[in-house]
């Protein structure tokens, strides 16, 4: 049999992605920084945006991005498919933490931020789970100037607990796995 030359997955457990959060939550409140809202993109910057609401105790919007079109087919931009609601008048003025579980090629972060500024906020800032050491396609815009990651990992696919039909399987094998 052909053995695979893909690298193995990182698989993460909720505990790990708790403490990622909590390393992230410190720095953050160590920089004197805070924001007045977290803005979670969907639907994988929805659990990380929950646990860091434990420490920060913000309130929490959440969008949603599409790869999809209207007939499912992909598409290479995002594009909106869920958008805050009264946008102008909760993001105006405010400091937004923007929040995803992974930094891969970057398009769907930039596009975010890109979305928020819109809204005319004092401020957009980043925090993510992991961000892979790559080339990106995109880069954010340069009135972001706060990004907070919990990891820096390889670009290898990353398994979330959240996506698990086991979970007790998948914290096994992240037991056994490659840390990063
Ligand atoms: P980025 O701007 O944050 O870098 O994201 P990018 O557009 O490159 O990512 C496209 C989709 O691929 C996103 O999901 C992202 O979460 C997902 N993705 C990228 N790398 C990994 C990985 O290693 N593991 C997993 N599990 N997902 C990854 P999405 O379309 O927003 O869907 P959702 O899963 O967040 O709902
Ligand atoms: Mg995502």
């Amino acid at each position: 049999m052909a053995e695979s030359t893909d690298p193995a997955p990182y698989r993460f457990t909720y505990q790990d992605i708790h403490r990622t959060v909590r390393s992230i939550a410190e720095r953050i409140e160590a920089s004197l920084w805070s924001p007045d809202l977290i803005v979670a993109i969907g639907s994988g910057g929805f659990i990380p945006a929950r646990m860091l609401r434990t420490f920060l105790d913000r309130p929490i919007l959440a969008v949603g991005v599409s790869y999809y079109d209207d007939e499912d087919r992909p598409t290479d931009n995002p594009r909106t498919v869920q958008w805050i609601e009264e946008a102008e008048r909760k993001l105006g003025g405010k400091r937004i933490l923007l929040v995803d579980e992974v930094d891969d090629s970057r398009s769907t972060l930039a596009y975010c931020v890109r979305e928020l500024l819109r809204h005319a906020p004092a401020e957009v800032a980043v925090a993510v789970l992991h961000d892979k050491r790559k080339p990106k396609r995109e880069e954010l815009p340069p009135e972001v100037t706060r990004y907070w990651k919990g990891l820096e990992v390889e670009d290898r696919w990353i398994k979330y607990p959240w996506d698990a039909p086991d979970i007790d399987e998948h914290d096994a094998l992240a037991r056994g796995g490659d840390r990063p």
